[in-house]
């Protein structure tokens, strides 16, 4: 951990259009900067966070899931720009690697090429196809000569096609020296950090590109960007879990959540979203279905069933159109059109079509418990708080009010009426 890192985030990130900070956009389940802090956890114990925009927002969303993270907050009025962003930053290291905040894509093993490279001043370089955008990058003999922003380029410049993927690596002493004398003589009249390296240059310093891939540094500038970025960590989460031994049909129109966990044989069938902290474990997950904090064992869920957070399913069979919240199944087969909120079901009970809990009278929740081989009929609501002992059964249609005890009959019934030659009354001419 011989490193200090130095994460920029301090940008208005005026290309979002949104009221909300940049890096606090969502990919996969997480702020977009959370997936470069986690990276840099990986390389480094002295990690400070450059702010200013909506600081307090950012610095409280961090604090919140990580410990020992140093802020700066950027003298943005006076020394605009990423050079002005490492303005005045102690670190510990002697080594120290400055990374963007709008890069979520970025993890320990993209950052290896540019671990590697040993020089005053390393740089992370793509080419690419469209280098629109991005800060040219002039390389002559394996060393960078400059950087040239797009706004400031010729346009023989602009037909450069190796860019600057944004990240560096740079001694203490250059940070200590060469930031306080960039000028903002330029387009943007900003600081900008990419002309360290033509002072590196001009001084003898060595100045060396890393080549990284663009999957692994892809800026997120805009929402385009943002869906795109999107996009590309979900083909690398699902890549991920298929040679773990997952099995995904049509891939493309599943999303899995960063932090959902997949194990044992699963099957995803198209069209399925797995959100938040989920656990699937041999769990067949059938099309349409939305599985959220939710944990499924050896069970079926879909298609078009929605599992919500809290839920446990172990050995249960879910069927289409069924809502579970907060409850724990063990053994239950449950094929069509209920809700099943706030309830504990055990082994061997059955529940039946269109079947409710009624867990919610207004102002609190109450629970709902069923036992051991329970047959609940069709169309039951089942108010709550109740509790259904083994071996109960529940005829269709009935409204439970009561508790009922094991091995019993629960049924009410409105009394049915036969009138002869109704229709004929009522719609006569
Ligand atoms: C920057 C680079 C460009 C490179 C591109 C890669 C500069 C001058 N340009 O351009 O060469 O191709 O990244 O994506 O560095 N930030 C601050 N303080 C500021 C301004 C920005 O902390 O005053 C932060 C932003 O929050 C962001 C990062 O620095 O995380 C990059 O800023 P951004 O405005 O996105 O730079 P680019 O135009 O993408
Ligand atoms: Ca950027």
């Amino acid at each position: 951990m011989a490193q200090s890192i130095i994460i920029l985030a301090a940008g208005f990130g005026t290309r979002m259009k949104s009221k909300k900070p940049k890096v606090l956009h969502d990919i996969s389940g997480k702020p977009m900067i959370f997936h470069v802090l986690d990276a840099a956890q990986k390389l480094s114990d002295d990690i400070t966070v450059v702010l200013y925009f909506e600081h307090e927002m950012i610095r409280e969303a961090i604090e919140h899931c990580y410990e020992g993270i140093r802020f700066k907050i950027q003298d943005v009025e006076n020394y605009p720009g990423t050079g002005g962003a490492l303005r005045d930053i102690e670190t510990v290291h002697e080594e120290v690697m400055i990374l963007n905040g709008d890069m979520p894509l970025v993890s320990e093993e993209a950052l290896a090429p540019l671990m590697e490279v040993k020089a005053d001043i390393a740089m992370t370089v793509l080419k690419l196809d469209d280098p629109g955008g991005y800060g040219r990058v002039a390389i002559k003999e394996g060393s960078v000569e400059k950087i040239i922003e797009q706004k400031d380029c010729s346009k023989e410049q602009l037909a450069i096609d190796t860019v600057n993927a944004g990240m560096y690596k740079v001694s203490k002493t250059i940070l200590q020296e060469y930031i306080p004398r960039l000028s903002n003589d330029n387009a943007g009249h900003e600081y900008y950090l990419t002309d360290i390296v033509e002072m590196g240059v001009r001084e003898g310093k060595s100045v060396k590109p890393a080549y990284v891939q663009e999957r692994y540094f892809k800026g997120v500038n805009s929402k385009y960007d943002l869906a795109k970025a999107e996009e590309m960590m979900q083909d690398e989460i699902k890549k991920r879990w298929m040679q773990e031994g997952i099995i995904m049909k049509l891939p493309a129109t599943i999303y899995v959540d960063c932090r959902a966990q997949l194990r044992g044989e699963c099957v995803l069938e198209s069209g399925t979203t797995i959100l938040g902290h989920s656990i699937l474990e041999n769990a067949h997950v059938k099309a349409n279905s939305v599985i959220e904090d939710a944990e499924l064992f050896n069970s079926c869920a879909g298609p078009m069933a929605r599992i919500r957070p809290k839920s446990i399913l172990k050995n249960s069979h879910v069927g289409n159109f069924v809502e579970v919240k907060n409850s724990t199944l063990t053994g239950v087969k449950a094929g069509h059109l209920s809700y099943m909120g706030d309830s504990t079901i055990d082994e061997g009970s059955n529940i039946g079509a269109g079947v409710i809990t009624c867990n919610y009278d207004g102002k609190s929740k109450h629970q709902t418990l069923i036992g051991k081989n329970v047959f609940v009929g069709s169309d039951c609501q089942l108010v709550a708080p109740v509790t259904i002992e083994d071996d109960a059964i529940i005829a269709a249609g009935t409204t439970l009010t009561k508790d009922v005890k094991k091995g019993e009959l629960a049924i009410s019934r409105a009394p049915l009426k036969r009138v002869a030659d109704f229709f004929y009354k009522f719609f006569k001419n």
